[in-house]
């Protein structure tokens, strides 16, 4: 009796632990899109205190430096972490090497939410 039972245990216990792990994966997946939203919107700031008067509010050129939100920087530098890289060493133009790596993340972030049709 046990015995044909053990089947149908194992295969419940196997069940419970694959949709514990998938429930926990969900959440995981959740909090990791709430995190980023919230940096991005910290680049949102940071990037109106600091960067808008040589890129313009939205990013579109306005003030004269190349615009962000026509795919182009993408194409440049295509993840986070190139795109943080290149503004930590060389952003803001007229003083470089004050950001923090997480601010630069913060505004890679930011720069990605601008080009929404070109984000994976
Ligand atoms: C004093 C004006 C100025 C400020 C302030 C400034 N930038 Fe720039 N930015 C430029 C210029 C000029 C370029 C083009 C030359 C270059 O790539 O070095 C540029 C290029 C860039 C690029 C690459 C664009 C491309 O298509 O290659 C990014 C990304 C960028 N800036 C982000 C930022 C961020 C983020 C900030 C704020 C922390 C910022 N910039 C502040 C003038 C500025």
């Amino acid at each position: 009796m046990v015995s044909r039972l053990t089947p149908f245990l194992v295969m419940g216990a196997a069940l419970v632990t694959v949709s514990g792990l998938w429930a926990w994966h969900r959440d995981a997946q959740a909090s990791r899109a709430s995190l980023i939203r919230i940096e991005a919107s910290q680049g949102r700031q940071l990037f109106h205190a600091m960067c808008e008067t040589c890129h313009g509010p939205d990013g579109d050129g306005a003030g004269g430096a190349p615009n962000l939100m026509n795919g182009e920087v993408l194409q440049q530098y295509p993840t986070v972490s190139q795109l943080a890289t290149f503004i930590q060493e060389r952003m803001p133009a007229t003083n470089p090497g004050i950001l923090t790596n997480s601010e630069a993340r913060d505004l890679a972030l930011w720069i990605q939410a601008l080009n929404p049709r070109l984000t994976p």
